[in-house]
């Protein structure tokens, strides 16, 4: 059986004239491939293909999902589909936006440190580096030398490519804050501090750099099944917040602060911080959201708890679970049982699901771990 796809722009006009023909078990990846043929232009990284709105409506499109199979955004009429095209823009991979902002401090920094770069800008004297300005520069060129080894080496991106105009406007945010900073730190006129406070923020700031290392390390093993996609991070500092790895960079440029106190540095730190800070609970919100912790959204929303401790009953049509780790379903009102499989829950009707172990770097805080297979309602309390 073949099904037609017809494929507008946002205004409504016709993309391909006369729509794409397909096999009805073709996926996302496939009509990609067939407006790629088609165009000569728009390969599928440049593609984004929502389904389209109802005139007036405030709701978000649905961003088809390459691997996804089109029938499954067919809605009953199973041999016509439209979707919504975007061109997104020339695309570079994550590597290479990555590559490009992060060698700029690289380069810049020792610029500044090593060059005489201050006469440009009217110091004629001898220029008389302190060993903090030293130590200064190795920890930055450090920083970033080990962001790109990550960047290569570490991260497991779940999108290969970004829209080439990031890399101009992430590499302005990254150079043009290498030089502010590298400019204050390494002036003719900088007055260090004592050598204390040197050690202490140094140190503070390593520790921290080889903590955010390991977070790294962390969210890679989320994605060593080599499927991609999101899971809940978990282990040392994700018990707690979110995004350790962002809290672990807030401090290890904090550490740096602290041994180089310019004004220039803190204002880059509270920059990074609120972008870290949003990005954090943006990445929070997308977890609650795809692990369906009605559980957690109930007592943020202040319902669905019942004040006698027990917990409200939610359909399980509801949840759309999108991984097998932790779910807990009341069985009765004295256990829960580990329930692996989550797609399960809809086979068993209307049940106390709880999903666990979410905590977000804006202090909501639900600690849970290691429940035994078995856990009674007392040992859930203790996480309440
Ligand atoms: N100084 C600054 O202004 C600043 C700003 C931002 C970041 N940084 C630093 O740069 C590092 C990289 O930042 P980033 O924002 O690009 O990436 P990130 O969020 O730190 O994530 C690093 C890698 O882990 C993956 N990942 C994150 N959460 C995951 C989850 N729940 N499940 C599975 N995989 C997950 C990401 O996948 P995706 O590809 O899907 O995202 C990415 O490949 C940060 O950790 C931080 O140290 C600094």
């Amino acid at each position: 059986m073949k099904m037609k796809v017809s494929v507008v722009s946002r205004s409504g006009r016709e993309v391909i004239k006369g729509g794409v023909e397909l096999n009805d078990s073709a996926n996302v990846s496939d009509l990609q491939e067939a407006i790629y043929r088609k165009t000569k232009k728009y390969y599928p990284s440049r593609q984004r293909l929502t389904l389209p709105l109802r005139p007036g409506s405030k709701e978000k499109a649905v961003v088809l999902n390459a691997k996804k199979s089109l029938q499954d955004y067919c809605d009953g009429s199973g041999d016509n589909l439209t979707v919504v095209f975007k061109d997104l823009g020339t695309q570079v991979s994550y590597k290479t936006l990555f590559f490009f902002e992060y060698l700029g401090p690289l380069i810049i920094y020792p610029i500044f440190y090593h060059l005489p770069v201050y006469r440009f800008f009217g110091y004629k004297g001898e220029r008389v580096i302190h060993p903090v300005q030293t130590y200064a520069m190795y920890y930055w060129c450090f920083h970033y030398f080990k962001r790109i080894m990550e960047t290569f080496f570490v991260h497991r991106f779940s999108h290969a490519t970004s829209p080439l105009s990031n890399v101009f406007r992430n590499c302005v945010y990254y150079w043009t804050f290498g030089a502010y900073v590298a400019y204050y730190v390494n002036h003719p006129l900088y007055t260090p501090v004592n050598d204390l406070q040197v050690k202490i923020g140094l140190g503070f700031g390593l520790i921290s750099q080889v903590l955010n290392f390991y977070c790294h390390l962390l969210l890679r093993n989320l994605r060593s099944d080599g499927k991609g996609g999101y899971q809940i991070p978990r282990g040392f500092l994700f018990n707690i917040v979110t995004c350790a790895n962002y809290t672990t960079e807030i401090y290890q440029w904090l550490g740096f602060n602290i041994a180089t106190q310019t004004v220039a540095g803190y204002v880059f730190l509270v920059v990074a911080a609120s972008i870290m800070t949003n990005w954090a609970l943006a990445k929070h919100r997308r977890l609650v959201k795809s692990f369906c912790c009605s559980y957690l959204m109930g007592k943020r929303e202040g319902q669905n708890t019942h004040g006698d401790g027990q917990y409200s009953r939610h359909s399980s049509e509801k949840f759309e679970c999108q991984s097998a780790i932790e779910w807990y379903v009341l069985q009765d009102s004295k256990s829960i049982i580990r329930q692996q499989d989550p797609n399960s829950l809809v086979l068993l009707g209307k049940l106390k699901v709880f999903k666990l172990r979410l905590s977000c770097l804006s202090g909501y805080k639900l600690n849970t771990t290691d429940l035994a297979d078995q856990p009674t309602l007392a040992d859930l309390a203790v996480y309440e």
